[in-house]
């Protein structure tokens, strides 16, 4: 069968031109990405850039002020909240909390539970589970749908780097096996460039984004993230005081170096670390 053209290729998920504002503040504007099967997807960006709320909007969680998302028919979606919507003081088994918000049944439980190294923890408290065993747990559940999508919000949040490294080892292998796309937040730069297929920086709006493998060999990586702490700092702090057309001034952290981007241009230049000129 003849392939598609690439723009015409159905996505996932994909999100045309929204936005999102609660009361007068405008969280996210004029955001557009397409989410393909198979591949993983990384958000990162600044605290309150609106990186949950994009994951929400795609969700159909959180209503858009314009635009439109559409996903595939009959989208199977798998998502893990940033926070847990429980009450941790409550008592929870492991097994209970597979089953919400819809009872799944006992062979689905343990596979789920196996697959993420939890086996048989059915019956362990939630409130007693370590960080990481936490995070397996979310995902155990998510997994329950055989999602073709993971939309994962800061998976490793509260991890040490062993569980972090065994958490995106576990997320590539059940890639693998089953070809999910996965959508995630992470602030782990490191990581993020080794397990992400593309990139998304967002600031209230798209910043930038690219393949690491491309991000990796051009010179503006070395602005984004090539210098270790001081490249994740820069990253964090490329250009996001600026004004974009659509008159979006995002909040966050004002550039404080004194270096000079890979193009020359200073913190203070509007375009400092971007690739658009
Ligand atoms: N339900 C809501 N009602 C009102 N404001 C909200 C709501 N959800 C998010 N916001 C606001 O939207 C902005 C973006 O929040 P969001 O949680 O999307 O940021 P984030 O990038 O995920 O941050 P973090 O890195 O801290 O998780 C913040 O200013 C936040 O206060
Ligand atoms: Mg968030």
């Amino acid at each position: 069968m003849p392939r598609l053209p690439k723009g015409r290729r159905m996505s996932l998920i994909s999100a045309q031109h929204i936005s999102v504002a609660f009361g007068a503040a405008n969280v996210l504007t004029d955001v557009s990405l397409a989410i393909d099967q198979s591949e993983i997807v990384t958000l990162i960006g600044p605290n309150g850039s609106g990186k949950s709320t994009l994951l929400r909007a795609l969700l159909g969680i959180v209503p858009l002020a314009s635009g439109q998302v559409q996903r595939a028919p009959d989208l199977r979606l798998g998502y893990v909240p940033q926070k847990l919507a429980i009450d941790r003081a409550m008592p929870m088994t492991v097994r209970r909390f597979l089953s919400l918000p819809q009872n799944v049944r006992d062979k689905d439980a343990r596979a789920a539970l196996a697959r993420v190294g939890l086996a048989g923890q059915e019956g362990a408290q939630m409130a007693q589970l370590s960080g990481g065993q936490m995070q397996r747990a979310m995902l155990a559940r998510a997994l329950l749908t055989d999602p073709q999508i993971l939309v994962l919000d800061e998976p490793t949040q509260g991890l040490d780097q062993q569980g972090e490294a065994a958490f995106y080892r576990l997320i590539e292998e059940l890639r693998l096996e089953t070809g999910a796309a996965v959508l995630m937040v992470s602030h782990d730069l490191h990581v993020v460039m080794a397990a992400s297929d593309r990139v998304i920086c967002l600031n209230g709006h798209i910043c930038c984004q690219g393949a690491p493998h491309v991000v990796s060999s051009a010179p503006e990586y070395r602005a984004l993230f090539g210098l270790g702490t001081q490249g994740a700092l820069a990253l964090y702090q490329h250009a996001h005081d600026h004004v974009h057309d659509g008159g979006h001034v995002p909040a966050g952290p004002a550039p404080t170096t004194g270096a000079k981007d890979a193009f020359g241009r200073s913190p203070t230049d509007p375009h400092y670390g971007h690739n658009h000129a």
